[in-house]
């Protein structure tokens, strides 16, 4: 159920976090079109991002999307549904790091490629995931922890 009452929230992905997927997805389905090497590489990237990308919009981005909400006191009839994704995430962020290492890797390879073929689009979209994977690691994942150490202690 959706509230719109302006006192609660329901369980989202903050719009900034999901255009972002969106954009990457949508850039690396153009690069998968290239022909060649840089086509090649874009395919193992997207094998390894696309059920990735999915798990983290079912489990990590709706965490975020209620922390502003949590900081603040606020309320949701969804509220009581938030706790178990962080728990769910705790069991798989290992596993969800290492196939950041898995997408850096491959990454890596379309943008040598990129670079060989002279696509400076797809050269930018290679760094923009590298980063995109770096932020999560360093505040996306560690926050969805934290929201679901505060959501323990506020039940
Ligand atoms: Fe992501
Ligand atoms: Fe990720």
């Amino acid at each position: 159920m959706i509230c719109s009452c302006k006192n609660c929230i329901a369980l989202g992905i903050p719009e900034i976090m999901r255009e972002e997927h969106e954009e990457l997805h949508y850039e690396l389905r153009k690069a998968t079109k290239v022909l060649g090497s840089v086509g090649k590489t874009a395919k193992r990237v997207a094998e390894i991002l696309h059920p990735h990308f999915e798990r983290e919009n079912e489990l990590v981005m709706p965490v975020i999307g209620i922390a502003r909400e949590l900081a603040e006191d606020r309320s949701s009839p969804d509220f009581p549904r938030a706790p178990e994704l962080p728990e769910k995430f705790k069991t798989e962020c290992e596993k969800m790091l290492h196939e950041h290492e898995e997408i850096v890797e491959a990454q890596a390879e379309v943008e040598k490629a990129a670079k060989r073929a002279k696509k400076p689009a797809v050269i930018a979209f290679a760094r923009k995931l590298k980063m995109h994977a770096k932020t999560e690691e360093d505040l996306t994942y560690p926050t969805v922890l934290m929201v679901g150490k505060l959501l323990k202690q506020s039940t």
